[in-house]
C-alpha cells in the first residue's frame, strides 16, 4: 500500500511541478486516440505502473490544462493539493457520513465548514447547507426547495424568472424539478449584461394575470459569459414584495463575499433565500465540490427529511446530511474543504481572492490600450470580455471571426488559455482570473499575446495589386 501510494504521489507531484512547461491546452481533437481506447472489461489485473504511465503521459495531457497558472478560460478553479490528500483519506478510511450517527465527529467537520460558508456569505443562524457535486446540483435542490414551499403539489402553475445571461443549468435543473421550459421566463439584460428589474416585475404581473403562480426568481452574482452581477438588492426587494423565493447563483462570484472590501460589489447577496456556491471555482477546490445555502434551513429539511425502520431515529441537535440532502450513501466531500481551510486559513483565501480581482482590473486596463480591441465588459468581479473591431473588420461577421480567431490563436501558443462566448450574436473573447496559481506574470503574458494577435487580426487586408 505504501509503495502504491508513493508511486501515485510521485507522479502527481511531478505533474504539478512541471505545470509551467506544459501547454495550456493539450491535444483534445484527436478522436482516433480516444476511439482506440475502447476496450473490454479486464479479466486479469495489471501492475499499477503500467496503468499510471498512459494515464499521466498520454491521457491527462489531452485536456484543457485547468491546473496551469495560465488557465484563464471559462471559470477557473485550480484544485489545491491538500484537497487531493483529503480525498485519499476519505476513500482510504471509507467512513459512512450519510447519517450523523454513523460518524458524528466527521459529520461535525462538514457541519463546521457549512457554518463557515454561511458566515462568510453573511447568512443568518438558522441557515442550512448542503454539499453538492457542483453548482448545477445546488440549483436543482434550491428549486425543489422553493417549489415545495410555494407550490406543494400544484407544480404546473408555478413560474420562475431568470435573466438572459443566467447559467443554462438553471433551466436544466428546473426541468428535473418538474418545472418545464414553458414556465421559465427569460428577462432581458441592460447594457452591462445585468438583469433588468422593470421587465422582471412586468413578467411577474403578466403571469399572475394569467392565473399562474410566480414563485422563484434567480439573480446571478457573476455571470459565466461576462461576469455581470445582477442588481441583487433590487431583485431581493421585488421578491420580498411579490412573495417570491429569491435564489442567488454565486457559483462564480459568491466567493468574493469572503473579502470584506469587495462585499459592496455583491450588495444584497446575504438577503437571498438560497445561494449556490461552487468551491471548485472560487475556493480553489477540485471539481465535484459545490454547495447550497438555504436561509430558512427548515425548508431544506422539510424537502429531504425521511427515515426508515433500519436507521437510527432522526435527531434535531446535530447536522445530519441525509436530512438535508437527497443522498443517503455519499462520499465525504466536506473533508477536502475542511482540510484546505484549516491548512491555509481564511486570511490567505481572502488575500488570494483580492489578488485575482486586482489582476483582472490590471488586465482590463492594459487591454484598453490595445488598438482594435473593444472592452465590452470591464471586470465587475474578476472576469472581462472584449472583441476586435476596426476598419479591416467592417461587419459583425468579420469581427466575430477575428475575435474567435483571437482566443484560439492565443490559446494555441500554449502559455495561457482563453475562451469566448456569444452574446446577442456577437462573439466575445473573455478572461476570467480565478485560479489560485494565476499571478501577475500570467496576466502580462496574456495581455502581450492578445495584443500581438490583435495586431495581426485587425491589420488591413493588402489591397489587390
Ligand atoms: C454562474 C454559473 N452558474 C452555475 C454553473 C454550473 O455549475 P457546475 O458546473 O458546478 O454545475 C456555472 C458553471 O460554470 C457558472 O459559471
Amino acid at each position: 500500500m505504501r509503495r502504491m501510494g508513493e508511486l501515485v504521489v510521485a507522479r502527481t507531484v511531478d505533474y504539478l511541478a512541471t505545470l509551467p512547461d506544459q501547454p495550456s491546452c493539450g491535444e483534445v481533437h484527436d478522436e482516433g486516440v480516444v476511439r482506440a481506447m475502447r476496450e473490454p472489461a479486464p479479466e486479469e489485473g495489471t501492475p499499477l505502473e503500467a496503468l499510471l504511465d498512459p494515464l499521466f503521459d498520454e491521457w491527462i495531457p489531452r485536456s484543457f490544462n485547468t491546473a496551469k497558472s495560465g488557465y484563464l478560460a471559462y471559470i477557473p478553479g485550480g484544485g489545491v493539493y491538500p484537497a487531493a490528500l483529503a480525498d485519499f483519506i476519505a476513500a482510504g478510511t471509507n467512513r459512512f457520513t450519510g447519517v450523523w450517527m454513523a460518524a458524528p465527529a466527521l459529520v461535525q467537520l462538514e457541519a463546521n465548514v457549512l457554518d463557515w460558508l454561511r458566515d462568510w456569505m453573511g447568512f443568518p443562524q438558522g441557515t442550512a447547507g448542503l454539499f453538492t457535486t457542483g453548482g448545477s446540483m445546488a440549483m436543482f435542490n434550491a428549486i425543489c426547495c422553493a417549489r415545495e414551499r410555494h407550490l406543494g403539489p400544484e407544480i404546473r402553475r408555478g413560474t420562475i424568472y431568470v435573466s438572459s445571461q443566467a447559467h443554462h443549468c438553471i433551466e436544466k435543473a428546473a426541468k428535473l424539478a418538474g418545472i418545464h421550459h414553458d414556465r421559465v421566463r427569460t428577462i432581458p439584460c441592460d447594457d452591462d449584461f445585468r438583469m433588468r428589474v422593470d421587465p422582471l416585475a412586468a413578467a411577474i404581473a403578466a403571469d399572475r394575470a394569467a392565473g399562474l403562480t410566480p414563485f422563484m426568481v434567480f439573480s446571478t452574482a457573476g455571470t459565466t459569459n461576462t461576469g455581470a452581477v445582477d442588481p441583487i438588492e433590487a431583485v431581493a426587494d421585488l421578491a420580498a414584495r411579490e412573495g417570491l423565493w429569491h435564489h442567488v447563483d454565486g457559483a462564480y462570484g459568491g466567493c468574493f463575499h469572503l473579502v470584506p472590501e469587495l462585499r459592496p460589489l455583491l450588495h444584497g447577496l446575504p438577503r437571498a433565500d438560497s445561494l449556490t456556491l461552487d468551491p471548485h471555482k472560487g475556493l480553489f477546490l477540485p471539481y465535484g465540490t459545490g454547495a447550497l445555502l438555504v436561509r430558512d434551513g427548515s425548508a431544506l429539511r422539510a424537502l429531504h427529511s425521511s427515515t426508515a425502520g433500519y436507521l437510527p431515529p432522526n435527531q434535531d441537535e446535530f447536522y445530519d446530511p441525509a436530512q438535508f440532502g437527497p443522498e443517503l450513501s455519499r462520499g465525504f466531500p466536506g473533508l477536502r474543504l475542511w482540510l484546505a481551510f484549516k491548512l491555509f486559513g481564511a486570511a490567505r483565501y481572502r488575500a488570494a481572492l483580492a489578488e485575482k480581482r486586482v489582476l483582472a482590473l490590471e488586465a482590463a486596463e492594459a487591454l484598453r490600450q490595445v488598438p482594435g480591441l473593444v472592452l465590452d465588459a470591464p471586470p465587475q468581479l474578476s472576469l472581462l470580455a472584449f472583441h476586435l473591431a476596426g476598419p479591416a473588420l467592417p461587419t459583425l461577421a468579420a469581427q466575430n471571426a477575428a475575435t474567435q480567431a483571437l482566443h484560439e490563436r492565443v490559446t494555441a501558443r500554449g502559455d495561457v488559455m482563453i475562451t469566448g462566448c456569444t452574446v446577442d450574436g456577437r462573439v466575445l473573447a473573455r478572461i476570467c482570473v480565478l485560479s489560485f496559481r494565476t499571478r501577475r506574470r500570467d496576466i502580462g503574458i496574456a495581455v502581450r499575446q492578445i495584443a500581438e494577435e490583435a495586431a495581426i487580426l485587425t491589420r488591413d487586408a493588402p489591397s489587390p495589386a
